[in-house]
């Protein structure tokens, strides 16, 4: 038996806690174009960093979608936020899509790709240089634009008022649980992607508190919260002057706060 021999590799994935080794076996054979690189990839997926910083790539919503080290992995979860603004957008026109805090900008273009030929335009923004970057490589294909900075601060002040649909999937691991993260996380994705503050819900507040000046009459914010984060995550949004709803799927561990700015002529 070589070092290379498959259920050598599946073993030492396995033994590593790889719920998934033998797929990782695959894939990780199928990326390394030699045996030294499969040595190589293999001791840092053992020492715990993520299959798709390794890869590259992670499949979300069946979209292959570029992750380059640092950057934070889309959770299948994440799913979600996607099918709830596809049914808002059966019902609501969309122009006008920002994906804020985009990290890769997987959320963004599986929206896009989901509205199909519709015209869009797909707007991105991230604090983080190497996120951008990511998101940048990621949305070409699509027109779409990304840009740097603290959440609205980094959106042309065009985009005011014209917002159909704001996805924003902020950092909601409250900053005392970030310690009990699994090392993947932990170790291998940056804190300011993971830290949403004292409750969680930090950039959260910030995002609801400003996002009725941005959104569209009849628009919607979606963020993901924590199934605990519910009731804090509806007075959110009310507070911002959004009517609020809370989606969950049981099916995908996942939770999304909706808040809709209301059209002028449904009383406000
Ligand atoms: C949970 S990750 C979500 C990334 C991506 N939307 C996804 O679902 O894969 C949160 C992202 O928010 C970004 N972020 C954190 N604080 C921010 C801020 N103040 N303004 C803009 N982006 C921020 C992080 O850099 C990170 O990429």
């Amino acid at each position: 038996m070589t070092a290379f021999d498959t259920a050598e590799i599946t073993r030492r994935l396995r033994a590593a806690g790889c719920v998934f080794a033998e797929e990782e076996t695959r894939l990780l054979r199928e990326a390394a174009a030699s045996d030294a690189e499969l040595a190589g990839l293999l001791d840092r997926r053992v020492a715990g960093t993520p299959l798709e910083h390794l890869l590259g790539w992670v499949r979300f919503r069946g979209l292959r979608i570029g992750v380059r080290d640092g950057v934070f992995v889309p959770r299948q979860r994440s799913a979600l936020l996607v099918d709830e603004a596809l049914e808002l957008a059966a019902a609501h026109p969309v122009r006008t899509v920002v994906d804020l805090c985009c990290g890769s900008g997987a959320l963004g273009l599986a929206l896009l790709t989901g509205l199909g030929r519709r015209p869009v335009e797909l707007v991105a923004a991230d604090i983080d240089p190497v996120a951008v970057a990511c998101a940048r490589d990621n949305l070409a294909a699509v027109g779409g634009r990304v840009h740097q900075g603290d959440l609205f601060d980094a959106l042309p002040e065009e985009l005011r008022g014209r917002i159909d649909i704001l996805l924003a999937n902020t950092p909601y691991v409250p900053s005392g649980l970030i310690a009990r993260l699994p090392p993947e996380a932990r170790d291998h994705e940056p804190q300011v992607a993971l830290d949403g503050g004292p409750d969680g819900l930090a950039l959260a507040r910030r995002t609801a508190a400003a996002a009725a000046g941005w959104l569209a009459p009849g628009g919607s914010l979606l963020i993901e919260i924590g199934v605990d984060q519910m009731p804090a995550a509806r007075e959110l949004l009310t507070t911002g002057g959004l009517t609020a709803r809370i989606v969950r799927s049981p099916d995908l561990d996942a939770t999304v706060a909706v808040g809709c700015r209301p059209t002028a002529t449904s009383g406000r």
